[in-house]
């Protein structure tokens, strides 16, 4: 009876904090400004993004948030040692809403020392070597789900491919056997959608289950890899915390943080691509004549329609920054949607172009000591899905509503109809 109180009470208070949160973006949204209309959550963000440009390199936000869209200046940010993750006593800004997810003892969560200590051991996982290993089974993956949608006309790229593609490779990784994968996917889908923020009590509700479930996995891979290690990422995090190096909590921590980080961004690149080719068919043309080209596709979409569109960062002590004075402990937040189109670095910045010439200086892997682990994966899996796509399905067209998340920090498609058989 008591824990049925609780959870009323708990959940009582989280719908009060939603619907205050709500109304607060809501007022600020109609005094104009772009930063709290972005925060609503928009389908199409750029127009405020070219908006958040035209008040200069900074600004502080109505909410008291300081906000860049400036190329330069977010680069600088990014890769500023005095700047950090969290504020001095801790709790990752901004992130209230989300406190079911284990960020702050995950690498994503860690100001150095904890952090560099976190990224080493990682680190190897994600080298070269691995990344050509990979190379092979990603190929296999690609062609495997293609094979089994080529008695079908047409299917949905995010269900059929793109969703599945990301988790059977973090599986892979992670050495998941494959006794376990219906388990890890079952629960891989329903944490990976939390990275736009908690919306509902049911969403809450949901993922605290789901990473409930992906704790319960990970901890019996963990004692099964204790016996039996494998050349996976839990077989090596497994003995450093045998040694030492990492504590219990850290590890299924950055096991369930992979879960997270590294499902949907991936999917939605490979959709994000499909979706902005075939808009401007020239563009999948090109890929399609010379899928070599693939590697190109992949910078242009992270550039054009990036997955991760925001990170943010707080300075323990007060600094100036194009001419403002920012005071310790405050947020600033680089939208990395607004740097990627920034006209001072990219010529017509709205067009999707892939011949541009400097299509890999955008900011979507973010930068200096948090630059996104996983970005040889990603654009390995991006290069290699894209390649596998415009070979098999050279008349690849989008056939029906396509449904975009409008999420302020992550631009993809929850449906993607596209027709054609693979060959
Ligand atoms: C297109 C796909 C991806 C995009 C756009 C992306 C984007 C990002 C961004 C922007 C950050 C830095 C956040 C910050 O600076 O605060 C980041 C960090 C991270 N990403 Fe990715 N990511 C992608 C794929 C992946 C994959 C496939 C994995 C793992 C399998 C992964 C794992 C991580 C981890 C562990 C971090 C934290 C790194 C650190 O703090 O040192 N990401 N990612």
């Amino acid at each position: 009876m008591a824990t049925l109180m609780d959870s009323k009470s708990a959940g009582f208070k989280f719908s009060a904090k939603l619907g205050a949160t709500r109304a607060i973006l809501r007022a600020f949204g109609v005094f104009g400004d772009p930063f709290t209309r972005l925060l609503q959550g928009q389908e199409d963000p750029y127009p405020l993004y070219a908006k958040v440009r035209q008040r200069g390199p900074v600004h502080r936000s109505h909410l008291g948030t300081w906000v860049t869209g400036s190329h330069e200046l977010g680069t600088r940010i990014l890769r500023d040692r005095t700047l950090f993750l969290n504020r001095e006593q801790g709790g990752v800004p901004g992130h209230e809403m989300m406190a079911e997810i284990p960020w702050n003892s995950s690498i994503l969560g860690l100001d150095p020392p904890d952090h560099t200590r976190l990224r080493r051991l990682a680190q190897p996982a994600f080298g070269p070597r691995m990344i050509s290993k990979y190379r092979v089974q990603v190929e296999k993956l690609c062609n495997g789900l293609l094979d089994e949608l080529s008695t079908r006309d047409g299917f949905d790229l995010i269900e059929d491919f793109a969703g599945p593609l990301p988790l059977l490779v973090i599986g892979e990784l992670l050495g998941v056997p494959e006794e376990y994968h219906d388990r890890f996917i079952r629960a891989g889908r329903k944490v990976g959608p939390v990275i736009d923020g908690v919306k509902s009590l049911k969403m809450a509700r949901d993922f605290r289950g789901a990473v409930d479930d992906l704790d319960q996995v990970f901890t019996e891979l963990i004692e099964l890899r204790a016996k039996d290690p494998g050349d996976d990422l839990i077989s090596r995090l497994t003995v450093a915390n045998e040694e030492g190096k990492l504590s219990t909590e850290e590890l299924l921590a950055f096991c369930t943080v992979l879960a997270v980080t590294g499902f949907e961004t991936t999917t939605n690149l490979i959709g994000n691509a499909v979706l902005a080719m075939t808009g401007d068919r020239a563009q999948w043309d090109l890929l399609r004549e010379d899928p070599d080209l693939a590697p190109r596709a992949v910078e242009e979409t992270l550039r054009y329609d990036s997955p991760a569109l925001q990170a943010q960062r707080v300075p323990h002590g007060d600094i100036a920054l194009a001419g403002h004075h920012i005071r310790a402990n405050s947020s600033v937040v680089v939208l990395i949607g607004a740097a990627n189109r920034d006209p001072e670095v990219y010529d017509d910045p709205d067009r999707f172009d892939l011949t541009r010439e400097n299509p890999a200086e955008h900011l979507s892997f973010s930068g200096g000591i948090h630059y996104c682990i996983g970005a040889p994966l990603a654009r390995m899996e991006g290069e290699t899905a894209l390649r596998v796509l415009a070979e098999r399905l050279p008349d690849l067209r989008v056939a029906g509503p396509v449904v975009r998340r409008s999420s302020p920090v992550i631009s993809g498609c929850t449906r993607l109809p596209v027709s054609g058989t693979p060959g």
